[in-house]
């Protein structure tokens, strides 16, 4: 039976961090701060809404986590800036490594999915900007099921929707969280750890496979 792979979006194909020269216009030499910041208030509110079963897509969670982050750091951007790196943050572009991994792939014949906490017309919208969607089957969001990883639930729909045994079913993700998450739910999972600075979480649920770049992937994943 042919692989799936289930690629995370943002951090793994597309650059969150994108979004740090629009940043620089409003907020000058605090922009890679703020967007740090920016990024693990929008996970932590996914975390934490998932958890209380309080449901808001990503673009709100994004735009919650850019609100508090503006406060914080009492940057005192307006409305319309905040509604200039909303905009950013819906064309980010892909890391350098993508393209070229993405093609490789397909020569190999695996059957490729975006799968992300991003409401799916935001991740269609990243990835024609990216000029990549020719790779993908299908966008799989958890806006299917209003919730967010790494609840269980969005890796057995994964598994659902790719119409495969779970073992078949590989995760490509730069997020630990992620990895483990659909590790612990049956899949395998590819840690693409694109910083040595990067730790991966102690908690004895290890990757099937690391890697520090994409193009790794085409050699490694058909095991
Ligand atoms: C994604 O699902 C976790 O942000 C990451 O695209």
């Amino acid at each position: 039976m042919s692989i799936a792979l289930a690629f995370d979006i943002y951090g793994t194909l597309i650059d969150p961090h994108g979004v740090v020269d629009e940043l620089a216009r409003h907020v000058g030499e605090r922009a890679q701060e703020f967007s740090g910041i920016w990024r693990d208030k929008q996970l932590e509110y996914t975390f934490r809404r998932g958890l209380m079963g309080r449901y808001e897509n990503f673009v709100v969670c994004t735009r919650q986590a850019l609100d508090y982050t503006d406060s914080l750091l009492q940057t005192g951007l307006d409305e319309s800036a905040k509604t200039a790196l909303m905009q950013v943050y819906r064309m980010l572009p892909a890391y350098a490594d993508v393209p070229a991994s993405l093609q490789a792939l397909a020569d190999d014949g695996l059957r490729m999915f975006a799968f992300s906490n991003g409401v799916a017309d935001a991740v269609s919208g990243l990835l024609e900007h990216a000029r990549i969607n020719q790779y993908f089957e299908g966008v799989v969001s958890v806006d299917t099921l209003k919730t967010f990883k790494p609840d269980p639930e969005v890796y057995r729909h994964f598994i659902d929707v790719a119409a495969t045994d779970a073992q078949n079913c590989w995760l490509v993700s730069s997020n630990g969280f992620d990895v483990i998450g659909a590790v612990s739910a049956g899949m395998k999972a590819a840690w693409l750890q694109r910083s040595e600075a990067v730790v991966f979480d102690p908690w004895d649920i290890d990757a099937t496979l690391v890697v520090n770049s994409l193009s790794e992937l085409p050699a490694k994943i058909n095991i």
